[in-house]
């Protein structure tokens, strides 16, 4: 692997509509089939084949309901909902591939660290070290509900907890159990040796765990770490525990702007920034030629779903786009879901007054990131210039057809990028991590290995 790599990852959901609102109804859009196994399988063995480091999956709890005050237009709609569960899937999708790494999302504000620990480890052992861990703290007010709380945890508390449960996790899967704990020693009838097992003693606020943890250690011991946390606190927090970045920005200012100050404030904290791995979200269109791109994109356009979009982002902002008139602005917002989405259009594209209608139109093909449309050659410059430009390590691929887009990429700009030795051609490392930043463990320099 060499500076020149580029990364990518599939980014996608467990449902019919991930990002892009309107589209199941393209012709030849297979999204219903997310119900099928063979589906996935077909999935897994595209992004192998594209030599991709992982699918990254997303998940949410809750519904989209923000948008009138209640949830139909999301369940008319399937927006983000239905969704199952992605866990599910990954041990189906490795049994069909080697190498291919597996990013899943977990929220912190809805899961008990010690199962959550449990869950990882069971991943990376039976996939041979090739899962992530993408931390969120999640948004919806309804998952709240759902979930045993009287309302949605303050943006901040969610962080505060969100670190603790970091601290725990890491406490199991760094420090619990010695590499050379199990020992399979028939004579002696010892299977581990107990003295190596460790307690953690965890007391805090939110979390009182004793430990030890239940699986012994797996390839990575602690998954590839991935966030995608983009307010101030965010930030931190992704600075402090985060291997991996993603960011979805729309402009090459925005996404440079947030690689270099998350890489500083990395550096601060005592770490390498420079280690960090971003991926930047891009919606890719591609044709053999870039007047079938833009035949695509055309039908494409046509087949997003206003109201289903502002739906979406309605849950993303926190924010009734229906109490709006189409041309009236929409401010910067201080809001309790994502920050960052907010700030994506409103503050880093400022040089636009942007309006309700602006926000639908720009958001319609893959939410808050840009769509490149072109020939292979066209595709494969503009990847070229945002990876130069902005200083990211790659891209988290936004479907807009399922499974189309993945394939029109994996066929034609993956071919184009081998000519230009800027993908890798073979895996060259075991593990995800291995594969992502060159080694199997995470950094001697990361607070999990710090005292
Ligand atoms: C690009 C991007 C992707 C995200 N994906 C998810 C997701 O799949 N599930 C989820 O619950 N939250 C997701 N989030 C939410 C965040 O990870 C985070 O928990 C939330 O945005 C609040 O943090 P922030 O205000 O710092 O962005 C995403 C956020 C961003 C910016």
């Amino acid at each position: 692997m060499t500076s020149e790599t580029i990364h990518f990852n599939l980014f996608t959901m467990n449902a019919v509509e991930h990002v892009t609102a309107g589209n199941w109804r393209t012709p030849g859009d297979q999204s219903h089939r997310y119900t099928d196994m063979d589906y996935w399988q077909e999935v897994a063995r595209l992004a192998e084949r594209g030599k991709f480091d992982a699918v990254f999956f997303a998940d949410v709890r809750g519904i989209y309901d923000v948008h009138g005050g209640n949830r139909d237009t999301a369940i008319e709609k399937a927006i983000q909902t239905p969704a199952n569960d992605p866990e599910l899937l990954i041990p189906a999708m490795a049994s069909v591939t080697d190498d291919l790494g597996f990013a899943v999302t977990r929220s912190t504000t809805y899961v008990h660290p010690y199962q959550l620990a449990r869950e990882f480890s069971t991943l990376d052992h039976i996939t041979d070290g090739r899962v992530a861990f993408n931390i969120v703290t999640s948004y919806l007010e309804s998952a709240a509900e759902n979930l045993g709380l009287d309302e949605r945890m303050e943006h901040d508390t969610r962080y505060d907890r969100a670190e603790e449960f970091m601290q725990v996790c890491y406490r199991l899967w760094e420090d619990s159990w010695e590499d050379d704990a199990v020992i399979r020693d028939v004579d002696a009838g010892k299977y581990t040796d107990a003295e190596k097992v460790h307690a953690i003693d965890y007391e805090g606020e939110h979390f009182s765990v004793p430990g030890p943890h239940s699986c012994e250690p797996s390839p990575q011991r602690t998954p590839v770490l991935y966030q995608a946390g983009s307010s101030e606190r965010g930030r931190n927090f992704a600075a402090n525990n985060a291997e991996a970045l993603f960011v979805s920005q729309p402009t090459k200012e925005a996404v440079k702007s947030y690689v270099e100050d998350v890489r500083e404030r990395a550096t601060e904290g005592g770490r390498n920034g420079d280690e960090l791995a971003f991926f930047a979200g891009i919606a890719p269109i591609v044709g053999e030629t870039e007047a079938v791109a833009k035949a695509k994109y055309e039908t494409y356009r046509e087949n997003v779903d206003t109201e289903a979009t502002l739906t979406l982002l309605g849950g993303f902002m926190d924010l009734d786009f229906s109490e709006l008139a189409p041309d009236q602005p929409v401010e910067h917002i201080e809001t309790e879901a994502i920050q960052g989405a907010v700030n994506a259009l409103t503050k880093h594209a400022p040089e636009r007054d942007w309006t309700v209608r602006d926000v639908a139109e720009f958001c319609g093909l893959g939410s808050t990131s840009p769509v490149v449309v072109g020939s292979p050659e066209q595709v494969a410059d503009e990847l070229e210039a945002w990876r130069d430009e902005t200083g990211v390590t790659g891209f988290n691929l936004k479907e807009i057809v399922r499974p189309g887009t993945l394939r029109d990429f994996v066929d034609l700009v993956v071919p184009e990028l081998e000519e230009r030795g800027l993908v890798r051609e073979e895996y060259e490392g075991e593990t995800l991590r291995e594969n992502l930043v060159g080694r199997r463990y995470l950094a001697d320099d990361h607070p999990a290995k710090r005292d």
